[in-house]
């Protein structure tokens, strides 16, 4: 089989130089990378890098090769473009269409789906100018990854830097399999609960649960590449990586995940709640670590009740036609509980897995049944926690439109 044909367009910033490693990534996975920088490009990376880490010729001009025919070949062949960085400037190109070098040519010749991954000063950024080009873009149909935020070329801080160039190659990864040419989330903001909480005992001591938030993360990526914003509520998850372009919200116990949750569904097109939700926290905090003492038997844990955060937001919408999706970790008698659980809940779907000592926790796979309020039952084989995640996307953006 062909290799899928990609093509790397880098434009005129710092970050230029981690798109060398957005290019390793893509070789080394078996995509065949035509880069193509722009001439201001090539002022932070030498086109001889790009070569050598493509294997192909780089040009950046229309009069480069011309027998060629390149500004009209490249894109028409490729499966997928991805500008990263994009600039400001080579985003209000592509928003308008002008064609003065290689890489904007070949943006109006592609067919195939289009990523760009936006990286600039945080005043360039939030113009009105680059908002309307982003929002143009992604009317017609392009993925523009959110950047991230944190530190820019000089000593200032802000939205605006790259996303992790590993990020950036996942989200074409999601896009180049699915195949996406019109993001069907476009437009749509999603809220997604992950990990697990933890309800603190004592300075040094909590009450949790062995969820690794994988699958919300598996979630919030897949929505990201099918064109959502992307709002990550995340319950201890230090271990995993901010996906790119998704605003991700760190929250520890149940209380802040609850406060978190509804902050962000007020304008959710769908919130999905993967996070394990611990039902009680202990009555009491002991602002000191709590002692043993001698010949006496531990006091026992009182325990109160947390807010069932899924059933709040499912019985109060905050928008009507929000989509709310569950999941339910089962152990025993995995459907009947799950039925029961979809209607005590109120949601419209139930992602039911079976849970226990070496299934579905920590795990990169999973296996489910997706239970419908409508009654019907979507089974989904054991795969990936992303093809999960797609099918729970599937079924999201069905009930949406
Ligand atoms: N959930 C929630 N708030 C809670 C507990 C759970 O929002 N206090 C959500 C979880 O995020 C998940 C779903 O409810 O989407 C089901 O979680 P699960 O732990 O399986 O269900 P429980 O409500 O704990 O029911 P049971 O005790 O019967 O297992």
């Amino acid at each position: 089989m062909d290799k899928p044909k990609v093509v790397l367009g880098v434009s005129g910033g710092i970050a230029a130089y981690k798109a060398c490693e957005l290019l390793r990534r893509l070789t080394e996975s078996g995509h065949d990378v035509r880069v193509v920088p722009t001439a201001s490009a090539l002022h932070f990376v030498g086109a001889a890098t790009w070569s050598a880490l493509s294997g192909h010729p780089v040009a950046t001009e229309v009069w480069d090769d011309v027998h060629e025919v390149l500004h009209v070949r490249i894109g028409q062949h490729a499966d997928l473009v991805v500008v990263a960085p994009a600039t400001a400037d080579m985003l209000a190109k592509a928003a308008h269409g002008l064609a003065d070098d290689l890489l904007t040519n070949t943006l109006l010749t592609a067919r195939c789906p289009v990523v760009f991954a936006p990286a600039m000063h945080t005043e360039m950024w939030e113009h009105p100018a680059t908002q309307e080009n982003v929002a143009t873009l992604r009317r017609r149909g392009a993925v523009v990854i959110e950047p991230a935020v944190g530190r820019l070329t000089g000593v200032d801080t802000g939205k605006g830097r790259l996303p992790d160039p590993v990020e950036i190659f996942e989200v074409c990864r999601r896009v180049l399999a699915r195949g996406v040419r019109e993001p069907d989330l476009a437009g749509r903001h999603v809220v997604i609960s992950a990990g697990g909480t933890r309800e603190p005992l004592d300075p040094v001591r909590f009450l949790g649960n062995r969820s690794s938030g994988k699958q919300g993360y598996a979630l919030a990526r897949t929505a990201a590449a099918r064109g959502a914003r992307v709002t990550l509520v995340a319950a201890n998850t230090s271990g995993l990586a901010d996906p790119a372009g998704v605003d991700v919200v760190p929250v520890g116990t149940a209380v802040q995940l609850r406060e978190a949750v509804l902050k962000a569904a007020a304008d959710a097109d769908a919130v999905v709640m993967a996070a394990a939700v611990a039902d009680f926290r202990p009555a009491a905090y002991a602002p000191g670590k709590i002692k043993k003492k001698d010949d006496q038997d531990p006091d026992p844990i009182a325990l109160v009740r947390n807010p069932d955060i899924l059933a709040e937001i499912s019985a109060d919408r905050a928008r009507p036609g929000q989509v709310i999706v569950g999941f339910a970790a089962e152990t025993d008698d995995v459907l009947a509980n799950g039925r029961k659980k979809l209607a005590r809940k109120g949601c419209d779907l139930l992602v039911v897995n079976e849970v226990g000592e070496r299934k579905t926790f920590g795990s990169e796979e999973n296996e489910a049944v997706v239970l419908a309020a409508d009654g019907s039952e979507i089974p989904v084989p054991h795969g990936p926690k992303e093809a999960l995640a797609d099918t729970v996307w599937d079924l999201v953006a069905a009930r949406l439109s």
